[in-house]
């Protein structure tokens, strides 16, 4: 029997809940202590978290604190911090695992482990390596990270005769450098009209900063006037309050609603991502549109710089640190459950990466591992892995970092007692 983890569930292949072997599944969702120390700026959190809950528990006991791990209240911390977990804040203070300072896990043998105890090479390993490859994490330690009373936030849509192409288009020059304290993402989506006829395109430039608007003002007029963003366009708030405006909440919404483990929306999907390390010329994003008017899909742009740019790729298992300017999730939607619609979306947004080749990083074509995507490599849904089917996904994954990996699975873990079809194989 194969052992799966499940923390928050939110694998994008469903990997710690499904399997075409028979599994045990631990599940983690009683391991939800969160111990927040405001003198030491630190947290202990039980790996049954969710995000929503630990930024919760640290907006209790602090107005100035907070945590820069991802957007979305109902994922866990246990796969998220795992495989790197990156939000708003990444460009000031790096991901999620990068502020991990100790953890507790469960190895192959039942031994509980701390940071002393497990050393520094299987430390390395589980900050970033994905999940359920080298143990059972039970607890992560976190170093908290200040945040101002007040931070800013605005949303800005833009359609195509609104200047779309070009504004992404220079986004990708500014984005990744602006002051660390300015983050703008851009989603691109396309409008859903009942009208065929009328399909738009719309970018739409979701940003915070940490610090108050009449700070933020000059930045964007001096660095990206052409979006126009006006004093009406900001509003101030706490960083609590800006983690429920990411996460889609009406403002005033009651912060007990970032401890809902319920995701507000599920649809079926599926997702990919690439790294972008050259901006895309503005007839490459047009192709991207043209794509969208056949699919109901969405691209993310997430900006780098900043912090990202300072941390080496070898520091944890995640690699794609300078000269990343920003990275790209793709996704597709759908809602009717038959096999012959999923194969007609998944089959389109292979298309579009495939579109998306010259555009985005080669040699590895880089992919983040908390998307997990089981097209990018051969897997063996059996769960076996050889070395050499594992290393097309893992240096997509991992680059330089995967030989490391395979190096400390096959001390911690040589049995492969932790896997699933895209886990670090052990040489043994
Ligand atoms: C709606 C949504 C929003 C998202 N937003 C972001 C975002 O803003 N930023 C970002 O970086 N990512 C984001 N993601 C991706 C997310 O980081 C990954 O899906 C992550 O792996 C989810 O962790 P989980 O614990 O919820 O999932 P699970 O399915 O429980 O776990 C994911 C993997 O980790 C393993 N695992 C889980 N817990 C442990 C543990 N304690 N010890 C060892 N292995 C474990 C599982 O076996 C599985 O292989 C999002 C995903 C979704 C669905
Ligand atoms: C935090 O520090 C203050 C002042 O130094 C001290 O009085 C208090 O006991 C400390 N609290 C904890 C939980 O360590
Ligand atoms: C679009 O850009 C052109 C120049 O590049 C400018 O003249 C025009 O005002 C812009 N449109 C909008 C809606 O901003
Ligand atoms: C898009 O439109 C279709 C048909 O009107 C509808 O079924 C679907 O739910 C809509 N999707 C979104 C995200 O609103």
């Amino acid at each position: 029997m194969h052992v799966r983890i499940r923390g928050g569930g939110h694998d994008y292949e469903g990997l710690s809940y499904v399997s075409e072997v028979p599994f045990i599944m631990v599940d983690l969702i009683n391991l939800r202590t969160i111990n927040v120390n405001v003198n030491e700026t630190s947290a202990w959190i039980g790996t049954g978290s969710t995000n929503g809950e630990l930024y919760n528990t640290i907006a209790q006991k602090s107005k100035t604190l907070g945590f820069p791990a991802g957007v979305s209240p109902t994922v866990g911390v246990g796969g998220h911090f795992s495989g790197g977990g990156y939000g708003v804040m990444l460009r000031k203070y790096g991901l999620a695992a990068d502020n991990i300072v100790d953890a507790r896990l469960i190895d192959t043998n039942g031994r509980i482990l701390d940071r002393n105890s497990m050393g520094e090479d299987l430390f390395w390993a589980i900050r970033g390596g994905g999940g359920n490859s080298f143990g059972l994490v039970l607890a992560w330690k976190v170093k908290l990270v200040d945040v101002p009373e007040k931070v800013t936030v605005f949303t800005l849509d833009k359609t195509l005769k609104q200047n779309a192409t070009k504004l992404v288009h220079k986004w990708q020059f500014v984005g990744p450098r602006f002051h660390e304290d300015l983050f703008i993402s851009i989603l691109i989506s396309r409008l859903n009209t009942s009208d065929p006829g009328d399909k738009q395109i719309v970018a739409s430039f979701n940003s915070i900063f940490l610090g108050e608007m009449d700070r933020l003002l000059p930045i964007m007029q001096e660095n990206f006037p052409e979006l126009g963003l006006r004093r009406e366009d900001c509003i101030e708030m706490s960083w609590i309050e800006s983690t429920l405006y990411f996460a889609g909440f009406p403002r005033g919404e009651s912060h007990d609603v970032l401890l809902s483990r319920i995701q507000p929306s599920t649809r079926y999907f599926k997702a990919k991502s690439d790294f972008v390390l050259q901006p895309i010329p503005e007839g490459g994003l047009e192709g991207i549109w043209r794509l969208f008017f056949e699919d109901e899909a969405q691209v993310m742009f997430s900006p780098y710089g900043g912090r990202m740019d300072e941390i080496s790729p070898s520091a944890i298992p995640f690699p794609h640190r300078a000269g990343n300017l920003y990275n790209i999730q793709h996704m597709v939607y759908w809602d009717e459950g038959e096999d012959e619609v999923a194969e007609r979306h998944i089959n389109w947004i292979r298309r579009l990466y495939s579109y998306m080749t010259p555009f985005v990083s080669k040699f590895p074509r880089a992919a983040y591992i908390n998307y997990w995507d089981l097209d990018i490599g051969m897997n063996n849904m059996k769960g076996y892995t050889s070395f050499v089917q594992a290393k097309v996904w893992g240096i997509k994954y991992f680059n330089n970092n995967f030989d490391r990996l395979v190096y400390v699975k096959t001390k911690v873990n040589p049995s492969n007692f932790f896997r699933n079809e895209q886990s670090i194989p052990s040489l043994t």
